[in-house]
């Protein structure tokens, strides 16, 4: 198998909006992404994946985009990021550029044309018809929005500002390569996908995901930009098996290096149910027969796995499947063992490396996700009670990923000079912070740089093969076995002490959270033990 650079990387994701803001507006920025690269370097990172900076009216904070080619005003302007280009390879980071390319604002120049000149060639870059059907917009209500001047619809599979592109045109699909190269030409190392999945859509046969044309646009888009280049390329697909993910993933077939699969994540929402009707209780050994199906099947040189917990959709790993109480931070450190020793690329989403966790929201103004307040204008006009909206939105909503980022104990946790921030900062950011992390040698932030350092250092984290071992249902134990080495993690994925019976004794330890030797005396793990050992 040909080795690339990302096989021993571990990305960072930043969301602009929430990193760092450098000019006193209560919103991250450009400048103040810079003025944290060094304790990005610090961590050991080799990418950031920088969630979108292009010019946008910020419908979806930046997923709906009016220039690809031009940097939002309140991020800054190309010359800072270029400058932000600058800095990060100084510091050997490189950068990830997230590519939306479903749909773009309806304030972008394509689409301005289209609708106001309805026999433009640029009409057809977006979808139009007649009469709407069944298909519905992932932000609520019919995903087809009237337009008063043509008397059409047009598709929008999230927010009405958000149209979906037609992928079937062939002269948008070359703008659309023109536009990557162009940012390749700049320097950046790669592209997130955007909801890459749904560009081979049919809206008249209601396919969205996984449409018939979608492999041959990606192959079209490696021959027109990506071949020979030596990029991350990451694909965001909600719909993946392990098959289709080697459609995407094999190197021989010229599409993408991986893509996120989020069959772990699903565990988070009742099967079946609107997203909102989340799970109550997580299913570990669910968990566990996932992560192993998905280690297996995309087996070296087949696919490649990308490997996280948390995004800026998603909420807080330590609010689902970790422990915010007295284990916060022995729990967030089992959490990353878990996930970072399997064979994938890694990804820490910002404030995971502290153990951030979920705000506390108690009413609708301070919810800004468009997700969240369309689902609960939607939910209020059905008759839901206010408290069970809020309680989903405090369990599952986007904004819990998207509170500043904490970097001190001070006013607005270091993150700015504002007096009001565009989400509000969390009361926790008093204990919860960079700089207290960095001050404490035993903090979840060591146990990240650790992993991250292991996975530049270690081979056997891209090749060793990976096998689940029988335990207590909590336990969540694997081994990975090179010809000549085996390592053993295992993870106590509960607030109890569980039983850990395997007759197993080791040479080494390369990571704990714990004192392992006394696992083995007593044959018990205590809450959230974890730790990885040579056999
Ligand atoms: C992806 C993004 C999400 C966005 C949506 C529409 O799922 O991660 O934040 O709202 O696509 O672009
Ligand atoms: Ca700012």
């Amino acid at each position: 198998m040909q080795k690339h650079w990302w096989h021993k990387a571990t990305i960072y994701q930043i969301y602009p909006k929430s990193f760092m803001d450098s000019n006193g507006d209560g919103i991250g920025d450009l400048k103040g992404i810079i003025s944290k690269l060094d304790y990005l370097q610090k961590l050991g990172i080799t990418a950031i994946w920088l969630s979108p900076v292009y010019q946008s009216p910020m419908d979806d904070n930046g997923y709906d985009i009016s220039d690809y080619e031009a940097i939002a005003d309140i991020f800054g302007d190309m010359a800072d990021m270029e400058e932000l280009l600058v800095q990060a390879k100084k510091r050997g980071i490189r950068i990830i550029m997230d590519l939306v390319v479903n749909h773009t604002s309806d304030e972008h120049a394509w689409f301005i044309e289209a609708r106001d000149y309805p026999d433009s060639p640029k009409r057809d870059y977006y979808i139009w018809r007649d009469q709407p059907n069944g298909l519905t917009s992932a932000f609520s209500g019919s995903a087809w929005e009237y337009d008063d001047l043509s008397g059409q619809y047009y598709l929008h599979l999230f927010s009405k500002k958000q149209p979906d592109l037609n992928w079937e045109n062939e002269e948008l699909r070359q703008s659309i390569y023109d536009m990557m190269n162009r940012w390749i030409d700049k320097g950046v190392a790669g592209f997130r996908m955007d909801v890459i999945d749904l560009i081979g859509k049919k809206p008249d046969q209601e396919i969205t995901g996984n449409g018939p044309k979608l492999h041959d646009y990606l192959k079209e888009m490696h021959q027109a930009s990506l071949l020979d280049k030596d990029l991350l390329t990451v694909g965001e697909t909600w719909g993946a098996t392990p098959e289709i993910a080697k459609q995407y993933s094999n190197p021989e077939n010229q599409e993408l290096s991986m893509v996120f699969q989020f069959e772990h994540i699903g565990l988070l929402f009742k099967p079946d149910a609107p997203k909102w009707d989340y799970a109550e209780e997580l299913d570990v050994s669910a968990l566990k027969a996932i992560f192993t199906k998905w280690q297996t099947e995309l087996e070296l040189g087949q696919g490649w796995n990308s490997l996280f917990w948390n995004n800026h959709d998603l909420p807080r790993v330590l609010s689902s499947w970790g422990n915010t109480g007295s284990y916060r931070e022995k729990s967030a450190k089992a959490l990353a063992i878990l996930l970072h020793l399997m064979r994938g690329t890694p990804y820490v989403y910002q404030g995971e490396e502290i153990g951030m966790t979920n705000y506390p929201f108690v009413d609708l103004s301070q919810v800004e996700d468009i997700e969240s307040i369309n689902y609960a204008k939607e939910a209020l006009e059905e008759g839901q009670s206010m408290e069970s909206i809020m309680d989903s939105i405090r369990k599952i909503g986007r904004d819990n990923a998207r509170t500043p980022m904490q970097w001190d104990a001070g006013l607005q946790a270091g993150f700015s000079n504002a007096t009001k921030t565009w989400l509000p900062v969390h009361p926790n950011h008093q204990e919860i912070n960079v700089e207290a992390a960095l001050s404490h040698p035993e903090s979840i932030f060591y146990t990240y740089q650790k992993l991250i350092a292991l996975r530049k250092e270690e081979d056997w984290l891209v090749d060793a093969d990976f096998k689940l071992l029988e335990t207590a249902e909590k336990v969540f134990a694997y081994q990975r076995s090179t010809g000549d080495k085996t390592y053993l993690v295992v993870v106590n994925l509960s607030d109890e002490p569980q039983p850990f019976e395997l007759d197993l004794h080791w040479k080494e330890t390369i990571i704990s959270n714990t004192e392992e030797s006394a696992v083995l005396e007593s044959k018990q793990l205590q809450a959230w033990d974890a730790f990885c050992v040579v056999l």
